[in-house]
């Protein structure tokens, strides 16, 4: 059985200015900004919410089965799945689309200043749940609008229980639109900020909403996490990187903890812990999947770290 992974398929492109924004955006200047930076150092990282996860969910032998829209530019993409034997049957093809990609420019000062083209993401529609077959346990990650909530419906009328992970796409929906997502997920995952949102959103507490579902996860970076499940809250410890060198895409090397924890009936301490550890794993490397573990070293580093076994 399969855990069907609904999301963005993205390019990271990264470029690093070797000065300061600052010197360059002048505030006298700013009604007519029109600068340009040189950029020597560039990166290009296979990304995406889904990609991300996918990623994460193999390396600790899960089977993912990705669901998303890719665009004209998907080639390099798809040679790592295959490479990575990451199925793709459910990755559909956009013509005269690019595959979503964010630029980010950073400087000196670790400033950002980032585009982000959703390009192929926004007809994430045009797959539905539905047409995937052997699976028994899904995610919503940010994807187009229309894509995640027809996808939430789809999973709901279908009875397969599933994780509504809103990220960065949260500020697309209402506080209704964002209550029937929680009502018709099994499991909520959100970080700290994300978090205050859906209180905001939905004029209701944690703990209130935490009552609509099996678990709400709040991750909090360094700090750990939160599991309230079953009228109680479950505090789960942060794993001591080896180097903190990149947080971008600890949140979903976290959920592939949890979609496997799930997926094999782990009590919520050890679901809890085992995302905590695919975090602290995650941000030694730069980007989002150039971690690498074997599925040995990763039981061996949760025995160091919780003193027992899990994979
Ligand atoms: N500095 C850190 N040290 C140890 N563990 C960390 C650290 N940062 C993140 N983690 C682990 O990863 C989990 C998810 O991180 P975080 O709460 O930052 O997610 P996020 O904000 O959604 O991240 P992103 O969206 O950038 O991927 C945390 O709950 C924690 O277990
Ligand atoms: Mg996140």
């Amino acid at each position: 059985m399969h855990t069907l992974i609904c999301g963005s398929i993205a390019y990271d492109n990264i470029m690093v200015f070797q000065g300061q924004f600052k010197e360059h955006i002048l505030p006298d200047k700013i009604h007519v900004l029109n600068v340009a930076f040189l950029v020597p150092e560039m990166r290009r990282e296979f990304g995406g919410c889904a990609g991300n996860i996918a990623y994460n969910l193999r390396m600790i032998g899960g089977k993912p089965l990705i669901m998303a829209t890719v665009g004209d530019d998907y080639q390099p993409y798809d040679y790592r799945l295959k490479k990575l034997d990451l199925l793709q049957t459910h990755i559909r093809h956009v013509k005269d689309t690019f595959t979503a990609q964010a630029f980010i420019t950073t400087d000196l000062d670790d400033n950002q200043i980032t585009a982000f083209h959703p390009g192929a993401m926004n007809f994430s529609h045009q797959n539905a749940v539905t047409d995937a077959t052997d699976i028994r346990l899904g995610i919503i990650a940010p994807d187009g609008r229309d894509g995640m909530l027809q996808h939430a419906r789809e999973f709901h009328e279908s009875g397969i229980p599933f994780l509504f992970d809103p990220g960065q796409g949260l500020p697309m929906f209402n506080g209704e639109e964002l209550l029937d997502f929680i009502i018709k997920a099994d499991y909520i995952a959100v970080n700290d900020y994300e978090g205050q949102m859906l209180q905001e959103r939905t004029g209701r507490a944690l703990e209130s909403l935490a009552k609509e579902t099996k678990a709400l996860i709040i991750t909090k970076g360094s700090q750990g996490s939160v599991i309230y499940t079953d009228g109680k809250e479950i505090k789960i410890p942060s794993v001591k990187p080896k180097a903190i060198v990149d947080p971008t895409g600890c949140g979903d090397a976290y959920r592939a903890g949890l979609l496997h924890g799930i997926a094999n009936d782990m009590d919520w301490q050890t679901i809890g812990q085992l995302g905590s550890l695919m975090g602290a794993l995650k941000i030694a490397e730069r980007g989002g999947q150039n971690h690498h573990f074997s599925q040995d070293e990763i039981d061996q580093l949760y025995f160091d770290n919780f003193g027992s076994r899990v994979l």
